[in-house]
């Protein structure tokens, strides 16, 4: 029971520089597990950054499992071009309602479906939907901007979610994202976490590749 396997590191390319991405994914390539894409509209959070065109550029140039959390209002016209882009995994913010239609869209699409929570929202939101699902992210800060504090207050609502993944023995991928660094992977960790995103911890930093290694360590001595 509890978390399968060693943590996996997603690092968020919202930190990255967004002029030279390929470099700085090609960098953090060995401590990475997935490459989290961070897709906000402008309208869901107040904050606007890319679409499926650059999920195809960024196609070209990593094998890397593409992990898109879409922060936008109207994500469902966007599956298909995001699944021609290369996509692999898609995350939708429950906060927007019965996501039953679109998780079945992403599926028909060949794309591996995902639920976030925002800090605020609670379990009970996804659990109807986790046996339809591959991934659920739990928000470890406000959806919109990175380099902000962990909210420790999400780890009750974490290490739940895990108890429930494991109770009905489901293939869901459990992540979190939001403040994760050295200091907060192992709580997530200890919390039942299986991937953990990291934005500024890594981007952010002279030695995105050493931090990274530095989070997967960190993780690795709990849970
Ligand atoms: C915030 C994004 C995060 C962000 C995390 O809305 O969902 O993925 O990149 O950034 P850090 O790791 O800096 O908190
Ligand atoms: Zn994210």
């Amino acid at each position: 029971m509890g978390t399968r396997g060693p943590a996996r590191i997603a690092p968020s390319i919202l930190a990255a520089d967004f002029a030279t991405l390929a470099d700085d994914v090609a960098r953090v390539r060995p401590q990475s597990d997935l490459l989290h894409v961070d897709i906000m509209d402008g309208h869901f959070v107040r904050n606007l950054t890319i679409g499926p065109p650059v999920v195809a550029s960024l196609r070209a140039h990593t094998d890397l499992f593409l992990d898109c959390h879409l922060m936008v209002s109207d994500p469902s016209w966007m599956f298909e071009p995001l699944a021609a882009a290369g996509a692999n995994g898609v995350s939708i913010h429950v906060e927007l309602g019965d996501p039953t239609d679109a998780i079945a869209a992403m599926r028909r699409l060949g794309i591996s479906p995902g639920l976030v929570l925002s800090p605020g929202t609670p379990l009970d939101a996804a659990l109807p939907h986790l046996e339809a699902i591959d991934l659920l992210l739990v928000m470890s800060v406000e959806p919109g901007f990175g380099a902000q504090a962990f909210k420790a207050e999400v780890l009750p609502k974490l290490a739940e979610a895990r108890r429930v993944i494991d109770e009905r023995g489901l293939d869901v991928a459990l992540q979190i994202d939001g403040g994760i660094g050295e200091q907060t992977a192992p709580l997530a960790r200890a919390s039942g976490a299986d991937i953990l995103v990291a934005g500024s911890a890594i981007f952010a930093t002279a030695d995105p590749l050493a931090a990274a290694y530095r989070i997967r360590h960190a993780a690795s001595g709990s849970a």
